[in-house]
């Protein structure tokens, strides 16, 4: 039995999509999540930036007993993740290795379109993936730049997220893909509004949400360190923002799997962050 903590990291609010598939796969552990939502968007910034604040978030919540990490965020799983893993002697789970995985074993044309970040995208990391699991799918990426802003900011179920979602997959052309895969946090909260773009157009395509993956790689490997958390209650789940703690647990709440009253932020100051 091991009761220490699974550590989340996300740039924002995003990775709660991430944290709900953990929380009904593995409800006995306890788990603290960090949102750096001061500084996101990661995804339009240089890596040695991306870099340097998810280290300095991963640094914060090492102090609180971990005994592994997912790293939610796909932009920091393809462009930080060794500088991550060098550092620390706790398993860290990314988000692209698992994505890929599902995407090749989902894809019956061999025609994988991907959403995510800037930097996701030019890291070119689920392209490499993939081909290393099947040299016969083609993929193509799209950046949708604006889309993370416009979640955090409350339209992920709106028709002005639609209409931003509708634009970006406008981008593929004739690109006829049977599978898409959300390669960035954020995106799956807006799953519904990909549902309905895709309903009107009348496209059957399988949406890839790389946490699911991602939730059986972190169960596997706590099976193999021998470290469940048998306790018999539900675990619990301790959240942390750089940014104002009301307006995220707001967030939380709208996104969230957990019942409003166990949904509490608190703030840790980025310069609190430096200090370490
Ligand atoms: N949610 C993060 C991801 O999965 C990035 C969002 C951002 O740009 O901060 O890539």
């Amino acid at each position: 039995m091991d009761n220490r903590s699974i550590g989340i990291f996300d740039s924002g609010v995003g990775g709660i999509s991430v944290l709900n598939k953990l929380l009904k796969l593995l409800p006995h552990e306890n788990y603290v999540y960090i949102g750096d939502t001061i500084r996101m968007p990661y995804g339009i910034r240089p890596i040695d930036d991306i870099k340097k604040h998810s280290k300095e978030c991963i640094e914060f919540i090492s102090r609180e007993n971990l005994k592994a990490v997912v790293i939610a965020c796909n932009t920091v799983s393809s462009c930080a993740i060794d500088n991550l893993r060098d550092s620390y002697d706790f398993p860290i789970i990314d988000v692209v290795r698992p994505g890929s995985r599902d995407a090749v074993t989902v894809t019956r044309n061999n025609k994988i379109a991907l959403v995510a970040t800037d930097a996701t995208v030019h890291s070119g990391l689920y392209n490499k993936f993939i081909k290393k699991l099947n040299p016969d799918i083609e993929v193509q990426a799209v950046a949708c730049s604006d889309l993370v802003l416009n979640i955090e900011n409350g339209h992920a179920f709106d028709e002005v997220g639609k209409a931003v979602i509708k634009n970006y997959l406008d981008e593929f052309g004739d690109f006829d893909y049977d599978t898409l895969i959300f390669g960035c946090t954020h995106y799956p909260l807006a799953r519904a509004n990909f549902k309905k773009i895709f309903k009107e157009e009348e496209k059957d395509v399988f949406l890839v949400d790389p946490a699911h993956n991602t939730a059986l790689e972190l169960m596997d490997t706590l099976k193999e360190m021998n470290a469940f958390n048998d306790e018999e209650n539900e675990g619990r789940v301790k959240f942390f923002t750089t940014s104002d703690p009301k307006r995220f647990e707001k967030l939380i709440h709208e996104h969230s799997i957990l019942a409003k009253d166990k949904i509490k932020a608190s703030r840790v100051y980025v310069d609190n962050i430096f200090d370490i």
